[in-house]
């Protein structure tokens, strides 16, 4: 099928790249046009497991890439929108982005086509972008307007596309939705898994995914309901992990406890400094806008809001606690994009944390794997940059883990103690166990678990209490 996408930021990238792996003839339209000359010399821009790969398979066949939107949709059946779609001052999605491309789209309507909704929209916009181009009586059905939400979690896009647990398609015709199946069916059917050149699937991914056909409303409902769902479950365990604090037990063991229910899951129910990123604050932040907007109370959303950011006071508290004084101190930071397996810092509680840190007057040095450059264009010399973690490390009075990153769990711990002024470590995303950092003569502080002081906490032989 002849498709456009139109954005080539996250979303748009990996749809348009993935929509290429299933077969379809791709173009990808962005204004940007140093983005697009990168593209088309094969650069992928952004940090994403899988994508450089699929992008030189099909760059110059099946995916090229233009900035102008007119050509590039002109001879499109399908034309996926995925521009951005930022937050205004009051919390709502600033839809201004999604407004031009449909006044452009206005130019190169010359035949029946799809205008899919990927970007992650409030409810309503499918029929907002419907009344934009059918500004002055073009027929409706010149166009169907589609919302076919992307569940896409940063570092493992590419087979989240490839690999989904649903698809969800809102479309208001037969006609678009038979367009839709047609564009999945590879995904619906299995049969782009059983390809000898396909992504591997990853181990964790359902055999085939939930086809869900559902209104355009209830579409675009189910993105905001499912992020600020998810959103919800992480600060509800971070609330727990507090009372965990208060009383004296251990967030590890209580989650595994809740987890084992069918019915909660163990997934999103890790402790520590909060969430981030580029979805769940945005998100929250407009499904609470577009609920007061027709008038109906959520405060649930302004409640899951609230104690993220506290967790992230919380934890400056810990520091202050655990350093007596911190004004002057040299802290090392371990981690500085909003989760692991990124290099994505927007939001990032990491980032949110060491400001915080620098108004208080520390000297950061800071460590990421892959998210240094980014956080070089945020932070700039306010801070120092280590080549590793053992660098970082070296002459400072703490060490504090912000970023969830599974190397930092291979750390030489012994090595790390020998290098710190002092041997005190603040685990903002429980990282590690508490009875190995006991065992490397650490003192520990973690979230949501009893904090052991080395001293007290090793018996002869190595044995450790808890
Ligand atoms: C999220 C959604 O998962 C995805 O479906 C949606 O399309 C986009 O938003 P992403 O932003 O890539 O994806 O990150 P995710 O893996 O969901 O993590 C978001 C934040 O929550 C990170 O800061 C992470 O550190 C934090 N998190 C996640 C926790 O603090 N605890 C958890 O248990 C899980």
């Amino acid at each position: 099928m002849q498709i456009s996408v139109i954005g080539s930021g996250y979303v748009g990238l990996v749809a348009a790249t993935c929509l290429a792996e299933l077969g379809h003839d791709v173009v990808c339209v962005d204004s940007d046009s140093a983005k697009i000359a990168a593209l088309n010399a094969g650069q992928t821009l952004i940090h994403e497991d899988c994508l450089q790969e699929l992008l030189s398979r099909h760059r110059g066949t099946r995916l090229s890439f233009s900035t102008s939107i007119q050509e590039a949709t002109r001879d499109a059946v399908v034309i996926f929108i995925a521009v951005g779609t930022p937050s205004a001052d009051d919390g709502s999605v600033d839809l201004s982005c999604v407004e031009s491309v449909a006044q452009s789209l206005n130019g190169s309507m010359n035949g029946y086509k799809v205008i899919v909704e990927k970007s992650t929209v409030p409810v309503y916009t499918s029929e907002w972008i419907q009344n934009a181009l059918a500004p002055e009586g073009r027929a409706h059905n010149e166009f169907d307007v589609v919302s076919n939400p992307e569940f896409l979690r940063e570092g493992t896009a590419v087979t989240d596309f490839l690999y989904p647990d649903r698809i969800v398609v809102g479309a208001s015709t037969e006609r678009a939705a038979n367009i839709m199946r047609e564009i999945y069916a590879p995904l619906i059917d299995g049969s782009y898994g059983q390809l000898p050149s396909a992504v591997p699937k990853p181990e964790k991914a359902r055999l085939l995914p939930m086809y869900i056909e559902t209104s355009p409303r209830s579409a675009e409902l189910i993105k905001h309901a499912s992020n600020a769902f998810l959103a919800l479950k992480i600060s509800f365990i971070n609330a727990v992990a507090s009372f965990c604090e208060a009383v004296g037990a251990n967030i590890e063991e209580v989650c595994k406890g809740i987890g084992s229910d069918s019915r909660i899951g163990p997934e999103f129910l890790r402790a520590g400094i909060g969430y981030g990123g580029s979805c769940f604050p945005k998100d929250v932040a407009a499904f609470r806008a577009v609920t007061r907007e027709f008038g109906f109370e959520f405060p649930l959303l302004d409640e899951i809001k609230r104690i993220n950011e506290e967790q992230r006071i919380r934890f400056i508290r810990k520091v202050r606690g655990a350093l007596r004084t911190i004004k002057g101190k040299r802290l090392a930071v371990l981690g500085l994009a909003f989760k692991d397996g990124t290099d994505d810092v927007r939001e990032s509680p990491a980032i949110k944390v060491i400001e915080q840190l620098l108004q208080e007057k520390c000297q950061i040095i800071a460590f990421d794997p892959a998210a240094m450059d980014r956080a070089r264009q945020m932070l700039g010399n306010r801070i120092r940059y280590a080549p590793d973690a053992y660098s970082a490390a070296d002459g400072a009075d703490a060490l504090l883990i912000l970023t969830e990153w599974k190397e930092f769990a291979s750390l030489d711990l012994a090595r790390i103690k020998r290098l710190l002024r002092s041997p005190i470590v603040l685990d903002g995303r429980n990282v590690f166990s508490q009875t190995e950092m006991a065992e490397a003569g650490l003192n520990y502080h973690s979230i949501g678990r009893p904090t052991l002081e080395v001293s007290q906490s090793l018996l002869k032989k190595g044995h450790i209490v808890r």
